[in-house]
This record gives C-alpha cells, structure tokens and sequence, in this order.
C-alpha cells in the first residue's frame, strides 16, 4: 500500500490490486472499474453529496475524458474536514482517483489540501493531452481492508486478555459456545496473537476508507463489518483495556471513516464482558465508557454487560457458576 507522501498523495485502493503501466505517469492508478452507466449517473451521485469544483472536458485524438474536481464536506465528523476528489471519467469508466483532505495538512504546512488537488488537476490535464493512456486495467474492488484472512462470523468476539486461559479467554469460549448453540457462526480473535500497530493520527482513512497500514488490522475489519454481533471481552487494565485492545479500537477509525464515505450499516448489536481483579463496580466506570465509544463511533448498539470483580486468578471465573449461564443469556438474548 502507498504511503503519505508528503503531498497528499494517496490513492484510494491498495497499489496491489491495479497493474502498473511503464512509461506513464498514471501507472499506479488508471484502472476500470468496470461499473456499467457511472459516467452520468456518477456526475448526478457525487452532485448530491459532494460540490462540484471543476468539471473540463479534455479532447485527445482517441477520446474525450472528464475531468471532475469535486468537494465533500465532512464538518460533520470533524470540524473543518473537507475532502477533495479529483476524477478521470473516461465514457462509463472512471479511470483515476486521486483524494485528499484538509486534515493532512497541518497550519504551518506550506502546501494544503485545496493547492495540492488544483496542482494535481493541473498536472492530469497537461498529461492527458500530452500522454494520453491508451491501457486500462482490470481492477476488483475488496472493499474494506487490504489482508488477512477473509473472516465472516455472525458473532465477533475480541478477547483483549494476553492470558491465553485467563478469565476472558474462558468467557469468550462460553460466548462461543452460546452463539453456535443459537446456530450461528462464531469466532473469537485472540489480539495479543496479532501485530497491529497503532493508529498514528493521519487521517488519511478519511480519503479511502481504509488505513495505509496493511496489518492485521484489515482482517479484523473485514470481520467487523460482516458480524452482526460484537462482543469484546476485556480485563480491566489500569481501569480501561489493555493496550492491544485500545490500538484495536483506535484503528476501528478507519472503519468509521469508511461508514462516513460509504454509507453505515446499522443494526449490529454490542456486548461487553469485564473482569476486573479489584472488588467493587467503581473499576468498571473506565472501561465501560472506553467500550461505549468505540461501539458508538462504529454504529454499534450497546446491547448487554456483564462485569465481575474481584477475579485475580487464572481461570478463577470457572469457580463462579452463575456467570457462565449469565454470559450465555447474554449472547442467546441478542444473536
Ligand atoms: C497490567 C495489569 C493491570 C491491571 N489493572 C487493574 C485495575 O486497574 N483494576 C482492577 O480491578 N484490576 C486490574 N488488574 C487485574 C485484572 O483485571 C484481573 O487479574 C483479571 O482477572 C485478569 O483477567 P484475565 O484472566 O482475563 O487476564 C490488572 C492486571 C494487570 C496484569
């Protein structure tokens, strides 16, 4: 995947899925996508959502291409956040896609969202008549995320305990065990097995939809988006989620960016499973309110909690039978 460039220059799909054209400036991002009536019906889509900037025409021996510079305003999300796309139509196909957004450049940065579109139309346009392409290449969009595994379970469950058979890992097995027993499907990641790194605040996401790191974090997206259920099981760490878990749900930004840009999906439902050594609900207060947001900031409903305290021990949750069958009510409640 591209990185940052300095330039805004970001594209909207990993590099790995378009083919690359010697000889061309446009090599890493011509492609067609293949969607049969855009031309049009694309200017009329992105005049709903997004101001058009500039519309030109540019005429080559061999065809005519639109160039289309439109802006979308995201002050929704985060105040003064405008996202800028500059397109290359060619009849039904869009050929090119170059994003940016105000948040990449800082106040002191010399160069900002608006110049460095402007400059890059400018450039595309001297290009296009210059050096026409005359190669288009397949491309196959993947949605959301770039890698790991493709994971579709009904019911996803994050387990942020590093104990393998602590008390999180033996109620995300219950957890397991009640969705599959309501027929659905069910799996449960294990985050301390993963290397994903932390979100580093570029908001880049907010020009594809997807985050520039190609990790593990891709898998646990995809999985995320197909799950109808989310269920995170958590100790409580210095009162709120241990670190892997919070760079999970830092790195759940580029999930929200992409409902932002791509329209929710409402529906899925949340559950929270704590244990927390110290005795007293006051040690929830944190990591109930830590869980809250990131469901909320992923359209997810917090549907259900069950917390315990006062559980050091490894294991020591099996010592307790009444939690396994309020965890498993939980589930069967909303799957
Ligand atoms: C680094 C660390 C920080 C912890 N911080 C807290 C805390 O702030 N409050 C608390 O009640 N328990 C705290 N605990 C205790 C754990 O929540 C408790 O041992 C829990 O049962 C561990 O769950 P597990 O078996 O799933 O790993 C902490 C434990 C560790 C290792």
């Amino acid at each position: 995947m591209r990185s940052h460039t300095g330039t805004g220059e970001v594209w909207n799909h990993s590099k790995e899925y378009v083919q690359d054209v010697p000889g061309n400036i446009f090599h890493s991002i011509f492609r067609d996508k293949g969607n049969k009536g855009r031309g049009d019906d694309c200017l009329q889509m992105m005049a709903g959502e997004d101001a058009i900037l500039k519309r030109k025409e540019i005429k080559t021996p061999d065809r005519t291409f639109l160039l289309l510079l439109t802006e979308r305003n995201l002050g929704a999300q985060y105040p003064g956040m405008i996202l800028y796309s500059l397109r290359i139509l060619s009849g039904d196909a869009e050929i090119a896609l170059f994003r940016t957004n105000t948040y990449e450049y800082p106040p002191s940065s010399p160069i900002h969202a608006l110049g460095v579109v402007q400059a890059k139309a400018d450039e595309w346009e001297r290009e296009l008549l210059s050096n026409p392409p005359e190669c288009k290449t397949s491309y196959e969009s993947r949605g959301i995320g770039t890698s790991g595994e493709a994971r579709t379970p009904d019911v996803l469950i994050l387990q942020g305990s590093p104990r393998p058979a602590g008390n999180c890992s033996v109620m995300a097995g219950w957890a397991r065990d009640a969705a599959a027993h309501a027929g659905k499907t069910a799996e449960v990641i294990y985050l301390d097995d993963l290397m994903i790194r932390a979100c580093i605040g570029c908001y880049q996401c907010y020009n594809t939809g997807t985050c520039i790191f190609g990790d593990d974090m891709a898998g646990i997206i995809r999985a995320l988006s197909a799950a109808r259920v989310v269920i995170v099981c958590t100790p409580v760490y210095t009162n709120t989620v241990p670190g892997s878990l919070k760079v999970v749900f830092d790195r759940c930004q580029a999930y929200h960016a992409h409902q932002v840009l791509n329209g929710h999906s409402p529906g899925k439902k949340g559950l929270l499973f704590s244990v927390a050594g110290r005795k007293g609900g006051e040690n929830f207060s944190c990591i109930t309110k830590v869980v809250d947001a990131f469901m909320e900031n992923i359209q997810i409903r917090p549907s259900g909690r069950v917390l315990i305290d006062d559980l050091d021990r490894t294991g020591d949750i099996r010592n307790f039978p009444g939690i396994e069958l309020q965890i498993r009510n939980a589930v069967e409640r909303v799957v």
